[in-house]
């Protein structure tokens, strides 16, 4: 702290205790000479007078123990500049303590769980249950608290996967973070129409209902623009995280307009890196999580 700001803080502590006991020191005996004690005082109010009594004993020495226990407590814990206090606490050597009396009593349980493989560990409901609540931590945000995903996040509890599910793939995804990225292709199918037309194509993919005559002209375009990502099945290529256009789940809205959007704008979808926010062991228990809900 400076010292501007060190004086400021002193003085208000100290100025404020010693004001207390200052009020509390000059209304120690009946408030007013002239009328005696217990008498009525001259002032009237809607009915109601004062009497002259001083303030009452209970009440005066709960303020006294206040201050006395403001002033030991000053003199233990840091409170006044750059005093530390006699007990030498600080709340980074407490959150340390805790850390440490955390690492000790989990340490070994994390330990034991990061030598398991995680297709076995989900098996193992308090490794799962460790896991789900990490989740709810740091990823329900985008995922939603069931790991059911929204639009632009991925539901992680189905077997369709952007880039697989394997345990090594799911921590993969989940250390480095993804990025997702289709280039808009508006020009190159042919504007307006070409995305029309690419679109019925699309989905066609999954039998739906669609104009097939349309679905038609876009079908040697798409082995021309689209194979290279997303196959000439269709099954897409979780190399570069392309999705399966045949099973009917949307990333980014089912709708026709949702995908005319794709084709038109594409996107850039990302998932961040948590390699440098989580530990290794919670990394872990994360992707266990994960791979227990669709297995
Ligand atoms: C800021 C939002 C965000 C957060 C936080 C987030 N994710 Fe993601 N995640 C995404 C997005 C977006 C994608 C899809 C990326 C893409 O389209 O290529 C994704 C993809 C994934 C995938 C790949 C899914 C597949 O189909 O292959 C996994 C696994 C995953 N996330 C797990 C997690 C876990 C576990 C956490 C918590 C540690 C987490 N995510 C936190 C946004 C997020
Ligand atoms: C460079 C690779 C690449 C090419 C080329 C490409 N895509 Fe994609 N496409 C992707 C990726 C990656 C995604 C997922 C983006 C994301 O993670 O949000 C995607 C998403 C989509 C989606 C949204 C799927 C969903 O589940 O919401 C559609 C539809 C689509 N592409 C159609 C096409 C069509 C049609 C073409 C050809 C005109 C094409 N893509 C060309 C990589 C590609």
């Amino acid at each position: 702290m400076t010292t501007g700001w060190t004086i400021w803080v002193d003085v208000i502590v100290l100025g404020s205790l010693f004001g207390c006991a200052w009020l509390l020191w000059i209304n120690r005996t009946a408030p007013v000479e002239r009328v005696g004690k217990g008498e009525p005082m001259e002032h009237e109010y809607d009915g109601i007078q004062e009497l002259n009594n001083p303030l009452p004993a209970w009440w005066t020495w709960l303020f006294v123990i206040t201050i006395v226990f403001a002033l030991i407590y000053l003199a233990l814990y840091p409170g006044l500049g750059s005093y530390q206090g006699m007990l030498g606490w600080t709340s980074h050597g407490q959150h340390q303590g805790e850390v440490e009396e955390a690492q000790a009593l989990y340490g070994p349980l994390f330990d034991k769980y990061a030598a398991t493989p995680i297709a076995t560990l989900a098996q193992d409901e308090d490794a799962v249950e460790t896991g789900s609540r990490l989740f709810l931590n740091h990823c329900s945000q985008c995922h939603g608290s069931d790991a059911r995903g929204g639009d632009g996040y991925p539901n992680l509890t189905d077997d369709d996967w952007l880039y697989g599910g394997a345990p090594e793939t799911i921590v993969t995804s989940i250390t480095n973070g993804r990025i997702g990225n289709m280039p808009g292709l508006a020009a190159a199918v042919g504007g307006d129409e070409g995305v029309a037309n690419m679109a019925q194509y699309v989905i066609s993919l999954s039998g739906r209902d669609h104009d097939a005559a349309k679905a038609q002209q876009a079908a040697s375009t798409y082995t021309t623009l689209c194979v290279v990502c997303h196959g000439a099945d269709g099954k897409g290529n979780q190399a570069v995280g392309a999705p399966n256009l045949t099973d009917d789940i949307w990333l980014h809205g089912g709708r026709i307009d949702d995908i005319e959007y794709q084709i038109r704008t594409g996107r850039i979808n990302q998932m961040p890196a948590h390699g440098n926010l989580l530990s290794k062991e919670k990394i872990h228990l994360l992707a266990t999580y994960v791979y227990s809900l669709s297995h």
